[in-house]
């Protein structure tokens, strides 16, 4: 039987229950005393169909499982009984439209295919350097000017020279977010600070520390240009903007950023300066550690949990009381530390998870078969603070709707039974089965994943899809050198 997750329990009879038409009348039920909220059990027996949730999310996830089975016998069912739940809360896949811009219909169709493995958590990233995706109005330049830039230079060979200019109104993210939740999935926005914010300082130049005029962006990197902190109106346009976008995005968390902050302009700013010395702070690091603070402070009045990339870390003054951390690159172990201490962890390290790396270094059965409780340094209270995985896909390389589908499927079918099903995997040869049988209902949902040699084989096998995409997507040896570079930009040169 072919199933993505594989359910925790499962007991196959023998006998089948036969029905006429598409599916079978099915017997729904909230028990919530029984089960997990997002826990559920199915039966197939003589009397028929019956699905127990612990919420009507279970019932869901039950009703999902149906139809994975449906989709192994059609007409008929089996006499069945499973009982399951998902090891991990936090099950999360990221797009990131800031770079290159997806369609609300390409959005959808990613969502449904997310929503039929169970993944319950859709991160948008919104806001970066080189694109401003939302639709603002008490700050309009940050749409009018910070969703255009003049070309995409992500590749010197291919660069296209027209404009590049799109965002999402307020009524489309509203649609995107009633799509997610029909699904049960939770829309975590995030709106990148202090770094990553090109397209912010092109629209209002007196936020950066110089007051310079920039430019969004052509191409990826990471910029020296960032929100200067000792400035009050900085401030006042983040509140603003997570105001509005509190307003569409209702769930719980909301993701801050946090990532990639070079210190370069704060150390030469007068304004950084007054506000580190004003604050007691010993280093602009901590000054960074505040900033996020006081942005997490002030989402907390508003119901929501933070959520930082890692390098928020730095300044060693993250508070863990509105903040969890999303851990996606470190040499310093402070993520472990900062789990293993009880703090809420999501675990999204770019080796094996961000989806723009090429198959031949995050592959499919890397992906299978990682188990982020055992991540190095881990201790069973670390383990414990794990909320789940999440994987990105960024886009600097990723251009469009089919290249977007060719490098996550079938690699979030892996991303998703990690997700659900915790470390304990064992059958690599059995799920690669499963994939090629799910490969056939991706293409009827319109989702064309990369060719089974790319994924199915040796790392090598994966050759084509790097001479397909070589020009452009990140070969082994560029991802070494990217990880390297990272490396040394985060954490070297004391900044
Ligand atoms: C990241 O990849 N900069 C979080
Ligand atoms: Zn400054």
């Amino acid at each position: 039987m072919h199933l993505i997750p594989t359910p925790r329990k499962m007991e196959l009879k023998s006998g089948f229950y036969y029905f006429d038409g598409e599916m079978p009348d099915v017997k729904k039920e909230v028990k919530k005393s029984f089960l997990t909220e997002e826990g559920y059990r199915l039966t197939v027996d003589s009397d028929g169909v019956c699905i127990e949730g612990g919420s009507e999310k279970g019932v869901f996830y039950g009703e999902i499982t149906l139809k994975q089975i449906l989709n192994n016998y059609r007409g008929m069912l089996p006499y069945i009984y499973i009982s399951d739940e998902p090891e991990f809360d936090y099950r999360g896949f990221m797009l990131d439209s800031a770079r290159h811009f997806l369609t609300v219909e390409e959005v959808k169709k990613v969502i449904d295919a997310c929503a039929y493995f169970k993944l319950n958590k859709f991160h948008f990233h919104l806001t970066d350097d080189q694109g401003f995706r939302f639709e603002m109005k008490e700050y309009p330049l940050l749409t009018e000017v910070g969703s255009k830039r003049r070309a995409s230079e992500f590749s010197a060979e291919e660069s296209v020279r027209e404009e590049y200019a799109h965002y999402y109104t307020k009524a489309e993210l509203k649609e995107i977010v009633e799509y997610c939740h029909e699904r049960y999935i939770e829309v975590i926005p995030e709106f990148d600070i202090p770094g990553h914010t090109t397209t912010l300082l092109a629209a209002y130049p007196e936020l950066s520390c110089t007051g310079e005029e920039i430019e969004p962006q052509t191409k990826g990197g990471v910029f020296e240009d960032i929100l200067c902190a000792g400035n009050p109106e900085t401030m006042k346009v983040i509140y603003a903007v997570i105001d509005e976008m509190c307003e569409i995005f209702t769930d719980k968390y909301f993701h801050i950023g946090g990532d990639e902050a070079p210190k370069t302009r704060w150390i030469e700013c007068e304004k950084c300066h007054k506000k580190k010395a004003e604050l007691g702070l010993r280093n602009f690091q901590e000054l960074q550690g505040w900033l996020m603070n006081e942005v997490a402070e002030y989402l907390k009045t508003k119901g929501k949990k933070a959520i930082c990339w890692n390098d928020a870390l730095k300044g060693g003054n993250l508070d863990s009381t509105n903040t969890v951390v999303s851990l996606w690159l470190e040499r310093n172990n402070r993520s472990i530390e900062w789990a293993n201490s009880g703090k809420g962890l999501i675990v999204e390290s770019n080796v094996p998870l961000y989806m723009d790396y090429p198959y031949a270094v995050n592959s499919l059965e890397k992906i299978y078969k990682f188990n982020p409780k055992k991540l190095k340094g881990l201790t069973e209270v670390g383990a414990n603070s794990i909320l789940g995985i999440e994987s990105p896909a960024w886009s600097e390389h990723i251009r469009d709707f089919t290249e977007l589908t060719y490098m996550c499927f079938p690699r979030w079918l892996a991303v998703a039974e990690t997700a659900w099903t915790g470390g304990n995997k064992k059958g690599f040869p059995q799920f690669l089965e499963t994939t090629r049988f799910y490969c056939d209902v991706l293409t009827e949902m319109k989702i064309t994943p990369a060719e089974r040699d790319v994924w199915s084989g040796a790392p090598q096998k994966a050759v084509p899809q790097l001479l397909k995409y070589g020009k452009r997507m990140l070969s082994p040896e560029s991802v070494i050198d990217f990880i390297k570079v990272q490396k040394n930009e985060l954490f070297g040169g004391g900044k």
